[in-house]
């Protein structure tokens, strides 16, 4: 397109070049910049054949539409700051060009057009910048909260919600049983001395069970190092049966506790042996208390746990701490006690014996009484102590205690 110009002046297809600020701002210095600079003596308003005044204002109206054009072309911070220098600059931006070479020479009759002319094409030009430049910082603005907006329709991130470890969840069904029958519960140290894990139990040094309870023993030493408990005074308790000693000892009867809690013993693990597990105590002494309600108290206990369904036994054991001391069993939860597996097979979890060892127990042994100044013609009780870690694998039937303690997403998942 050529765009005819009233100063006589062609601008060669100016709006049908690419809107770049540099291919339009090339048409626009080959065309009218060329004139401007390299023929500026000339190319006063009288050498583009401008005489009149009225040929004035078209002149500036075309200049406009050409810093308009260009000024649309800037669309940063950077092509902006171009285009002010192009336009505005001091030595030879445009403005000062017409200024030279147009306002200065011109004749008088010219003059006041001109000068006119100039000032409303400066502030219409000074408008156009000012919206321009709005533009493009509110285009900046908006590029640069879209790449920090959050999209609220995209997922989330999931987390999933853990649940309580296995041997809590038993841990709180055996306790809400015994709760419900009168028990309280009651914690007690993991650090124990030989009296309260041993002695006062009837477990005198050397007795044959010690080699059962393959003791961890504890030093307790300065940060200098120097040592402060005499050799073997401290030990990681190998039971809770300590805390039917410290028990006894504050309280008097009727007592009726359990004692959950964390045991350690120097074994190496396997499926059934871990170096720490967890027991759960019982205990009960009152000036009343028999076999029968022994036998009762836990078979109900089992029933709770188990199902109404299961049947308990006991069997004669030995503790040094009880007398009589019993083995409890239940019936096996997986073949109903038949001793042989759905497919006909032996039972795996029974061995095919139909029955699942249980716990120890027993009624307190009259030498523990004497430990604890308990008078023991006047009081009787039974004790028992299970493996919270056994009690779970039975139920669930779970094969290896290492399950509990290795913290497999997978395995604990299972027990939401
Ligand atoms: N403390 C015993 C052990 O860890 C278990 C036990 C047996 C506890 C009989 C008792 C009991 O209270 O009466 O092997």
């Amino acid at each position: 397109m050529v765009m005819p110009l009233p100063c006589g002046l062609a601008l060669l297809g100016w709006s049908s070049f690419e809107r770049s600020e540099k291919s339009f701002f090339a048409a626009f210095g080959v065309t009218y910049l060329s004139l401007m600079t390299e023929n500026s003596q000339e190319q006063t308003l009288a050498a583009l054949g401008v005489k009149q005044p009225d040929q004035v204002a078209p002149l500036f109206a075309g200049l406009l539409s050409l810093a308009k054009a260009d000024l649309n072309a800037a669309n940063s911070a950077e092509g902006f700051e171009k285009f002010r220098v192009r336009w505005l600059g001091r030595k030879s931006g445009v403005l000062t060009l017409v200024t030279d070479n147009w306002l200065k020479p011109a004749c008088k009759e010219l003059k006041p057009a001109v000068g006119q002319a100039l000032n409303k094409f400066k502030a219409q030009l000074e408008t156009a910048m000012e919206a321009r430049r709005a533009a493009i910082e509110s285009g900046a603005q908006e590029a640069v909260s879209a790449k920090d907006r959050v999209d609220l329709s995209l997922p989330g991130v999931i987390r999933p919600v853990g649940s309580r470890h296995l041997i809590r969840q038993v841990l709180q069904e055996i306790e809400d049983i015994f709760v419900s029958i009168g028990f309280s519960v009651v914690e007690g140290p993991e650090i124990e001395t030989p009296y309260y894990n041993f002695e006062a139990l009837n477990i005198p040094e050397f007795h044959p069970v010690r080699d059962d309870m393959d003791t961890f023993y504890v030093e307790a030493r300065r940060e200098s190092g120097a040592v402060l408990t005499a050799p073997g005074s401290l030990l990681l308790r190998t039971h809770t049966s300590p805390m039917q000693i410290r028990t006894m000892e504050k309280r008097k009867p009727p007592v009726r506790v359990i004692v959950p809690g964390k045991v350690y013993r120097r074994d190496n693990p396997d499926a059934t042996h871990s170096f720490m597990f967890h027991q759960i105590e019982g205990l009960a002494v009152d000036h009343d208390i028999t076999f029968c309600d022994f036998t009762g108290t836990i078979e109900y206990f089992v029933k709770q746990y188990f199902g109404s369904g299961v049947k308990t036994r006991f069997r004669p054991s030995y503790f040094p701490f009880t007398e009589p001391s019993v083995e409890f069993d239940v019936s096996c939860i997986f073949c109903g006690g038949s001793g042989s597996a759905a497919s006909g097979q032996t039972c795996g979890k029974c061995k095919g014996s139909g029955w699942i060892e249980l716990f120890g127990a027993g009624m307190v042994d009259p030498e523990v009484d004497g430990f604890v100044n308990y008078d023991a013609k006047k009081v009787s009780g039974f004790a028992f102590g299970m493996g919270m870690d056994r009690l779970s694998m039975r139920k669930y039937g779970i094969d290896d205690i290492q399950a509990f303690f290795q913290n497999d997403v997978r395995f604990l998942k299972q027990f939401p």
